[in-house]
């Protein structure tokens, strides 16, 4: 049953009528539970209350199915417009993003040009932008471009997925270039040729790839709600010595508050990811695949 609902909730976040139907009717459902609002100020404002709380932020403007050229503009300038925001509140978050959001599919050249706009107005700012993976078809691409921009940027980072099995070397590669990756299991639905199936496996090559980075040396931001994950990590850097200045702790816009805040408490770094925006359909339906009982949570919520 949960493998049902898990491939219901992944298909629907890629069906473009739902998306439409639910950009236009607005946010719904209880997903604001997970999505910080559809405007930068409510966003901003969601930032503000993590920060009281001792928490950094990282701002990402929701965009799905970008198919043309001036979408893929209007989402770079949604980006600028939030690292504008960042830098005229205060407020302590920086950015990701997602490259489909910009471009990647219509033109890779056209992704490069407005990366580049948006990793020097961060730059400007003294800001971070943090580039967000996704299914498996844009793994290696994605891995490409921010080759290319690390050549020039220091001001930007990756996500790699442990479910995937070329990310032990990808990580090889990514090393030498001392990269600033957020490590996390990984939330598409991916073919068991390119993933391994079993939650086991993802869990064991998660910890492989949390270690080998943290005794690399290299910034690493663990992006996990997963205790054993949280308690292994804290055991790494407590047998290796590694200062709480080299690792954060990153979770979701509300998921596991009291686990965040406990962390907080412990006084490790903890960044959690706020999801804004009136495209918030495929991202809400990420997070129901994930775990299906939040789906009470919606029926709950569809009755209100
Ligand atoms: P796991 O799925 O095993 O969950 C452990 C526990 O956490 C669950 O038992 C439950 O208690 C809680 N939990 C997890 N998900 C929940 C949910 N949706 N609702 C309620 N409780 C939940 N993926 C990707 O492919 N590309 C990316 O760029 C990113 N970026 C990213 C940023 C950040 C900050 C985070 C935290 C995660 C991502 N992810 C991601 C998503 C990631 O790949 C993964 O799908 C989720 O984090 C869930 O995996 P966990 O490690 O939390 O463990």
């Amino acid at each position: 049953m949960e493998v049902v609902m898990r491939n219901m909730f992944q298909s629907l976040a890629k069906n473009t009528s739902a998306n439409k139907l639910a950009k236009k009717y607005g946010l719904r459902f209880g997903a604001s539970r997970f999505v910080a609002g559809e405007t930068i100020s409510q966003a901003i404002e969601s930032v503000k209350d993590l920060n009281n709380a001792g928490k950094a932020g990282t701002l990402d403007h929701l965009g799905e199915f970008v198919y043309s050229e001036a979408e893929a503009r209007e989402s770079a300038e949604m980006c600028l417009q939030t690292l504008d925001a960042i830098h005229a509140s205060g407020v302590q978050s920086n950015l990701s993003l997602k490259m489909t959001s910009l471009g990647l599919d219509i033109n890779k050249d056209l992704c490069i040009k407005n990366m580049k706009i948006i990793l020097e107005r961060a730059k400007q700012y003294g800001n971070f932008v943090r580039i967000d993976m996704e299914d498996y078809a844009h793994c290696q691409i994605t891995i490409d471009i921010y080759k290319e921009l690390s050549s020039i940027f220091d001001n930007v980072g990756l996500v790699i997925q442990a479910y995937l099995y070329r990310t032990e070397e990808d990580m090889k590669l990514l090393n030498d270039l001392k990269a600033n990756l957020r490590l996390v299991k990984g939330a598409y639905k991916e073919s068991a040729e390119v993933a391994f199936p079993q939650k086991k496996e993802v869990d064991e090559n998660f910890k492989k790839i949390i270690k080998n980075h943290l005794l690399n040396g290299n910034y690493t931001a663990v992006a996990s709600h997963d205790q054993q994950i949280i308690d292994f990590t804290k055991k790494i850097v407590a047998e290796y010595g590694i200062d709480n200045s080299r690792f954060e702790f990153q979770m979701l816009y509300g998921i596991c508050v009291e686990l965040q805040n406990k962390l907080i408490s412990e006084g490790y770094k903890v960044r959690v990811y706020v999801p804004f925006g009136v495209d918030w359909f495929g991202y809400f339906m990420r997070r129901l695949a994930e775990r299906p009982a939040n789906v009470w949570f919606v029926l709950k919520n569809f009755f209100k």
